[in-house]
């Protein structure tokens, strides 16, 4: 297996926007590999790399991940402290069962220079070309701030289709900055298509602070996670955004998934099929082609390694799923029973006990015949629980004695 990874320069051209003076890249190209089924990792593997748990699929070096493009390299940025990587991107968090990661992307910015009456622009671009990864349209924003500001961005999908957006935000003084709305004064937000592969940003070089400096120097645009986002009118007229998590780099979720083909295709070849616990499913991919892997219902773990998904013990839940009756535990199940000498609905916790026909109670039957008295003896008949009812039941003449198919059946788990 060889891996080869080449520098590409970016072939989009952007005649709308001023291309920068400055351009650091963020690169991600993997050769086209086939997804190799690994054994499960062995134990020299890391599951942890400074604060980021790192489960399978993804591994540091090729050994322990399910083949090159869930290689990660765990780095020591500075003494004592470990970050994981993908190729040069810092990895934030992994989510294994929302098949979702996140990111720190780097801020892009423009900054007016008064001196020189010229600008200094910095733009990033990554590229997800044959890779699992992609931008989650759900979770992500295009966030550009500033108060003289029009930035863009361009991406493309899978299929080459180049796609262009932006956003713009004026203002002319501070005091018209709406703090902790982005709405277009001072922030602005735009979606993202889905299976988005490609990104880049870049700045409109009209929109260049230099009537605004004063109090605005700079342009920031980014890709973020919008719930993560908060606006602040100090991030507009000081350098506090920048500062963000060392060097100004914001989280971006990244949806990825196994292969580029469906369930139905992927589990033909069971050599390279990813879900393979017991007990798990596959799942189509929300966002572009493949599939993810999921413990089927009543269990939990990892499904991409043998035995990974394993038993939910639902009767040590709290609390209890039987409330007061004798819970069992079952394959990705559980039952519920009522407790000797009662009877109702235990997985509703309506366990009542038996009745015995007794002289008191054929008393009370007796005296009350003119009122239309109910006794039900039946064993499957539960009553709600708030209600404290007597062994007999009686009920108003509004309300007909319950055949028994009306009454609540099991719930089922
Ligand atoms: C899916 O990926 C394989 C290699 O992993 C590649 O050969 C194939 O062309 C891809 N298919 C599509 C539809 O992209
Ligand atoms: C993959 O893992 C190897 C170690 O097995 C490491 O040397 C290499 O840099 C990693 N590649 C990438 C792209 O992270
Ligand atoms: C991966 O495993 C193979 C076979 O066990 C071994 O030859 C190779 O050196 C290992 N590679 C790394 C980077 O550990
Ligand atoms: C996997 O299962 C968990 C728990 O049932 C669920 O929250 C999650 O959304 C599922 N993931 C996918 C990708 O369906
Ligand atoms: C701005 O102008 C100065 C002086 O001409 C020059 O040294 C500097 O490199 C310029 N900066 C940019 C970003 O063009
Ligand atoms: C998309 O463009 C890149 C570079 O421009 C090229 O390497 C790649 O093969 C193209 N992909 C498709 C599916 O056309
Ligand atoms: C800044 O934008 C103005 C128009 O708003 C333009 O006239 C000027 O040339 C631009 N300056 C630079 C350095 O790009
Ligand atoms: C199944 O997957 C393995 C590993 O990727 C591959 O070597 C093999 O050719 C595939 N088999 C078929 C029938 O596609
Ligand atoms: C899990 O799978 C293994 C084979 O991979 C099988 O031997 C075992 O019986 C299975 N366990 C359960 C609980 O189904
Ligand atoms: C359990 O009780 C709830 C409300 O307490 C009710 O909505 C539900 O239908 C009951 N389920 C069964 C199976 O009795
Ligand atoms: C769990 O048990 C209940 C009641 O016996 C049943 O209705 C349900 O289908 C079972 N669920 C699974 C996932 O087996």
């Amino acid at each position: 297996m060889r891996i080869v990874s080449e520098l590409v320069a970016s072939t989009i051209s952007t005649e709308l926007a001023a291309m920068s003076s400055a351009i650091a890249l963020v690169f991600l190209l993997f050769q086209l590999l086939l997804a190799v089924a690994s054994a499960v990792p062995d134990s020299s593997c890391l599951t942890k790399c400074g604060d980021v748990d790192i489960p399978y699929p993804f591994g540091v070096g090729i050994n322990c991940s399910w083949g090159i493009r869930f290689n990660l390299t765990c780095d020591e940025v500075e003494t004592g402290v470990k970050k994981p990587f993908l190729f040069n991107v810092e990895v934030h968090s992994i989510s294994l069962l929302m098949g979702q990661l996140r990111f720190l992307n780097p801020i892009s910015s423009a900054c007016y220079n008064t001196n020189y009456n010229n600008v200094t622009y910095t733009s990033w671009w990554i590229n997800f070309e044959d890779t699992p990864y992609r931008f989650s349209d759900l979770h992500n924003k295009f966030t550009a701030i500033g108060c003289d500001t029009l930035a863009y961005i361009i991406g493309s999908h899978e299929s080459n289709i180049s796609y262009q957006s932006g956003c713009v935000s004026m203002c002319e003084d501070e005091e018209s900055i709406v703090s902790d709305s982005c709405s277009g004064m001072g922030c602005c937000q735009t979606s993202i298509p889905k299976n988005l592969k490609f990104y880049e940003v870049s700045f409109d070089e009209y929109f260049n602070n230099s009537a605004i400096w004063r109090f605005s120097r700079c342009s920031y645009a980014v890709l973020l996670d919008a719930e993560w986002f908060e606006f602040q009118t100090s991030y507009i007229t000081t350098t506090q955004l920048m500062q963000i998590n060392s060097g100004g780099r914001v989280p971006v979720v990244i949806d990825w998934a196994i292969g580029n083909e469906t369930c139905e295709v992927a589990k033909l070849n069971l050599t390279s099929y990813a879900c393979i616990s017991n007990s798990s499913d596959c799942v189509e991919s929300s966002n572009g082609p493949g599939y993810l892997c999921n413990c089927s219902k009543g269990y939990q773990g990892n499904p991409y390694v043998s035995d990974g998904c394993q038993d939910i013990n639902e009767c040590n839940l709290q609390p209890n799923p039987c409330s007061d009756g004798i819970c069992q535990n079952l394959p990705g199940n559980y039952s519920c029973d009522c407790p000797e000498g009662k009877h109702g609905d235990a997985y509703n916790g309506t366990c009542i006990p038996n009745q015995k026909l007794s002289l008191a109670v054929k008393a009370v039957i007796d005296d009350c015949a003119t009122l239309c008295c109910f006794l039900d003896t039946h064993e499957n008949i539960a009553e709600p629980k708030e209600k404290q009812y007597p062994e007999v039941l009686f009920m108003s003449s509004k309300d007909p004695p319950r055949s028994l198919s009306q009454y609540p059946t099991r719930l089922s788990a």
